[in-house]
């Protein structure tokens, strides 16, 4: 071994390995439909249009410069009233730390509360907690959720591996399910934290909850994006939020995050994202304090963009629910949030055209593939068992009228099947 032990057992994300062989037949002239990575085509999904001005005019203003270790004033102060008018939440600029998109906090996180060895307790399908556990030599507690829960934890589970944790992380709205917690799932695990740290009072270490929210601008119909403090006030001192405009601006490539929690936390943090340089580009976050203030701006973009993308997610669900009416092994999970679509594909025993047997959930994920053309993300990638059958589908690369195209490409695909 000529490495560290964390390099020669970190993994690289097996999403964005398939979503680049997928790229790469797509490249060579083949015909395939890449619905894997949860990202945006510019094309159809533009970042604000007056954000992409605010950010030129930035750069023609001079700012180039060093940003600053916690970001800039003007943006966390912007981000400060944008958490009130849209989040009913409280956090002043001292509360607030800003990062090249969202990644950084959350590494950042893990780094100012883990030491080797520490327990981390988190669902799974879960994005990328396994990975930040690695790099922090973090023990992983994890557990499976459910469709009937769509795919939210079930508080025994958590209760269970409380014993000495020190993080807990969850997401909703949640990659890759592209559904919400209900505010009695969050009032259960708020009161058991709340519980936990009671009795942990001046003897040990609090837990703490790490609470992913990059979703929670994208939320449909009669779902609502619940926050932990603002349903248990005193969650404020145990939770530190992630937050970013890569989703709900369209703007994965701009690189702009943040996160906020208590300051005596969040300081440390800084000096974790000062050391690695993680910072957000200085004219990005000008443009942003910007744009952020501008709330007509702002939900004139949203309602668009949350109305682009459920007109997606609603056209693939009908489409998957009438396969599964005709009797079809395919089913699919009504969209709430984000930008995914939870649907499984029950095919293991079925037999191709060819004869050959579909054996495991990896056959008829390669199935799909190669015959119906059509990448989806296995619910496996996200840490759930081997032989899931559920799967991400991820709609902000396609346009609203190749839907029929695709469910037709799986449909003669399905039909082939025996
Ligand atoms: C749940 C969740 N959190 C955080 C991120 C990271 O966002 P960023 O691209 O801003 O680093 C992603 C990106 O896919 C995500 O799905």
């Amino acid at each position: 071994m000529r490495l560290s032990k964390l390099a020669e057992g970190i993994k690289t994300s097996p999403i964005l390995t398939l979503a680049a062989e997928i790229n790469d037949k797509i490249a060579a002239g083949e015909q395939f439909y890449n619905l894997t990575v949860g990202d945006f085509n510019p094309s159809y999904f533009p970042i604000p249009e007056a954000y992409r001005t605010a950010i030129i005019d930035a750069y023609k203003a001079g700012e180039t410069n060093y940003p600053g270790a916690r970001g800039l004033l003007g943006l966390r102060k912007a981000i400060s009233a944008y958490l009130k008018h849209f989040g009913k939440l409280d956090y002043d600029i001292d509360s607030i730390l800003i990062t090249g998109g969202a990644r950084p906090i959350i590494y950042a996180i893990y780094k100012a509360l883990i030491d080797p060895g520490d327990k981390v307790i988190f669902p799974v399908p879960s994005w990328n907690n396994d990975h930040y556990s690695h790099l922090n030599s973090a023990q992983q507690l994890l557990f499976e959720t459910h469709p009937e829960d769509n795919f939210m934890p079930r508080i025994d589970e958590i209760r269970k591996r409380l014993d000495g944790a020190r993080l807990l992380a969850l997401c909703s709205p949640l990659n890759p399910t592209g559904t919400a917690m209900s505010r009695k799932g969050l009032e259960e695990i708020c009161d058991m934290v709340l519980e936990e740290n009671a009795r942990r009072a001046g003897k040990e270490k609090p837990l703490y909850v790490l609470f992913d929210q990059i979703y929670w601008m994208l939320t449909f119909g009669d779902t609502v994006h619940y926050n932990a403090v603002q349903i248990r006030p005193e969650m404020r001192d145990y939770s530190i939020f992630i937050d970013g405009i890569s989703k709900a601006f369209a703007a994965t490539g701009v690189r702009l995050g943040w996160g906020f929690g208590p300051t005596d936390v969040l300081a440390k943090m800084r000096s974790v994202v000062a050391h690695m340089g993680a910072w957000a580009p200085r004219a990005e976050q000008a443009a942003a304090a910007k744009f952020l203030t501008q709330t007509d701006l702002v939900e004139a973009y949203m309602n668009n963009i949350r109305k682009e993308i459920r007109t997606r997610l609603d056209g693939f669900y009908k489409r998957f629910k009438a396969l599964e009416a005709a009797g079809h092994k395919v089913t699919a999970i009504e969209p709430q949030a984000a930008m995914y679509l939870t649907v499984q594909f029950d095919l293991v025993g079925k037999t191709t055209a060819d004869g050959r047997r579909l054996n495991t959930s990896n056959d008829v994920h390669r199935y799909i593939l190669d015959e119906a053309k059509v990448g989806f993300v296995p619910f496996s990638y996200f840490g759930a068992s081997e032989d899931s059958t559920w799967y991400r589908l991820a709609v902000g690369t396609c346009t609203v009228d190749q839907i029929d195209d695709i469910m037709d490409s799986i449909e003669a695909a399905l039909k082939k099947l025996s």
